[in-house]
This record gives C-alpha cells, structure tokens and sequence, in this order.
C-alpha cells in the first residue's frame, strides 16, 4: 500500500502540473480507473475515449489503453502531446492486420467501401474510407447498406460476422480475431444459463456466433455497462474482459457479476478473460511515462493526415 499510495500521489501531482489529462479504457487496472475519474478524466468504451481527448483542452493526453487508442489521440489532435503508460501494449487485431498485406487486399477489390475497426494501426485506418468501433458499427454498417454500397470489412470476423448478420449488408471479410474474446465457449455458457435461468447475458461482439446468440444485450463496452443498471435483473453472465467489472460493481453494487465461461477457465485461473496487453498499463509505468515524458507517441504526418479523414468519420456519424 505504501508504493502504491506514492505513486498514485505522483501521478495525480503531475498530471496538473504538466497540463495533461489521463483517459483510460474499462480493461485497464481499478487504481488507473480511478485515477482519471478523480483527476477530471475519463474511463470509457474507445470511440468515447478518442472524443474526450479530442474535445479536452489539457496540452498533454495519456492514454491507457493499447497502441491504437494511442495513436488514434495522436490522429486527432497532432498539436497535443500524446503518451502512453507503455507503446508495448498492442492488440491481436492490430497485430492480425499488416498494412501492406491490407492496403493489397484493398487493391484487389476497388468496388468496395473500405470499412476497418478502431483496434488497428494508423496505416491500416489511412488506408480506410471509414473507421467504426464497436458501440458505432452496425448503425455505420446499416447506413452503407442503404446507401447500396458493397463493403469491405477488418479485421474482426467475428464483429463483422455479427454486423453482416444483422444488416444483410454484403460484406468481404478480414480473419481477425480478439484472443480475449474468442475464448467464450457457447456450449459451456449454454450449460450455466442452465444453472441460472433467470440471468442475462451481456457480450461484446468481439464474440463468437455462438455466445453473441444467447446473449440478451451485443454492444460496446460502455453500452454493456449501462446494461447493468438499466436491465431488470440481478445476475449477469458476462461476455468481456473482466476489467469491465470494477465500473459495473460501481454502477450496480448489488447485482451479482458472473464471468461468461473461457476454455481456459479452470481451478488455477479465475480470471482468464482479461487482455494481456491492456494489463501491460500499470501505476509504475503510468508514473514513469508522466516523469520522464518517455512512450510518446508518434504518427507519420502523411498517414495521420489520411487517417483523419476515415476516423473524422466516424466522430461526425452519428452527431
Ligand atoms: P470498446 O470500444 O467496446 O471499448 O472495445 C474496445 C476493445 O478493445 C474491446 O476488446
Ligand atoms: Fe485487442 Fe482484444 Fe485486447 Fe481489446 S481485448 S485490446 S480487441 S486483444
């Protein structure tokens, strides 16, 4: 306790005297939570935490989060100074979806609108006419759908499985996938709704075909959470990463939060559903980042500059 209250003494310190604003993804550590909801920040779904520190006035924005939520900062206020606890903290999606392999994959279907997830490189996001998250895709997916237009979809297959699904639209596919949430196993969540039949099942639609099915609510992170309070119930399976938890305990304290069932679940691990990269973000490395202004990041002007226009999109949609 006697580190931990020094370290989160120095970053409350430094944030205000280096005019910086702390914006932090629901998957990080509780103790950054609850550093950027005292500090004046935000803790939130991706697309919310890229308005916040697009709208913020502070000169310095530290995400944590991963990289993506890092550069998309950088995207959208280049005159801001943008760091990260660690650039270390990536994602498989990002990993799963090289530019170059992207941007050939793109050449080879010109007819289509090129519609990529947030959770991915700046160059990818350049390459987009769009960019959606997750709590924002179906409306976007839906509304190019009307307009008659064929798309190209990355790298969640599984998102992009949900959204084609739900809109009919016509959609060519990217294999990617989230290691965290392609872990939900269906027929085990079948078996514990089995045990607790009156429980609702909320899923992020990072999910496979077979969990999002039964779940009685499919949305962001954000839009999970309000789930918690807003539905009657008192027990919820939930399909996402665990650090969803410390908001919704918050929000409910006295609804009863069950993790949805991953193959790795077994007595020595309890807590499988949690995202290796964003469990990279800790108080150390938060404290450091602020001190020695080390994890800046950067993106290629040229590449920003295309990047904003698809990421601009998705900012206005919806407003
Ligand atoms: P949200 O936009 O729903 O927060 O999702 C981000 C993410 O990485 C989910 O795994
Ligand atoms: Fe990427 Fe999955 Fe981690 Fe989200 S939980 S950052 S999608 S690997």
């Amino acid at each position: 306790a006697g580190e931990r209250d020094l370290l989160m003494h120095r970053i409350r310190k430094n944030l205000r005297e280096h005019d910086a604003v702390l914006v932090a993804h629901y998957y990080t550590a509780s103790d950054i939570q609850r550093l950027a909801d005292e500090t004046g920040g935000i803790v939130s779904d991706s697309l919310e935490m890229a308005r916040f520190g697009y709208e913020h006035p502070a000169s310095t924005v530290v995400v944590a989060g991963v990289r993506f939520m890092g550069e998309t900062a950088k995207i959208l206020s280049p005159e801001k100074r943008v760091i990260m606890p660690t650039q270390e903290a990536t994602c498989s999606l990002d990993i799963g979806c090289p530019a170059d392999e992207f941007a050939a994959f793109c050449d080879e279907h010109p007819d289509r609108t090129v519609v990529v997830y947030a959770n991915t490189s700046a160059a990818v996001k350049a390459r987009a006419d769009w960019v959606v998250t997750s709590s924002i895709a179906l409306d976007v997916i839906r509304h190019l759908h009307a307009q008659g237009e064929k798309i190209l979809w990355a790298p969640d297959k599984h998102l992009g499985d949900y959204v084609q699904r739900q809109t009919g639209a016509d959609m060519l596919m990217w294999d990617g996938a989230c290691i965290v949430h392609e872990e939900f196993k269906a027929v085990e969540l079948e078996a514990l709704r089995g045990q607790l039949p009156d429980a609702k099942v909320l899923a992020h639609p990072e999910s496979p075909a077979g969990v999002l099915d039964q779940a009685d609510v499919i949305g962001s992170t954000t839009q999970l959470l309000r789930a918690v309070t807003e539905l009657d119930a008192t027990t919820f399976i939930v399909a996402t990463d665990n650090g969803l938890f410390h908001k919704m305990r918050e929000a409910a304290p006295g609804k009863q939060l069950i993790e949805a069932p991953t193959a790795g679940r077994s007595a020595t691990c309890n807590s499988c559903a949690h995202c290796p990269w964003m469990a990279m973000n800790g108080l150390r490395n938060l404290d450091a980042a602020l001190r020695t202004g080390a994890d800046e990041i950067h993106v290629d002007p040229a590449v920003a500059k295309r990047a904003m226009v698809s990421l601009g999109r998705m900012l206005d949609f919806g407003r």
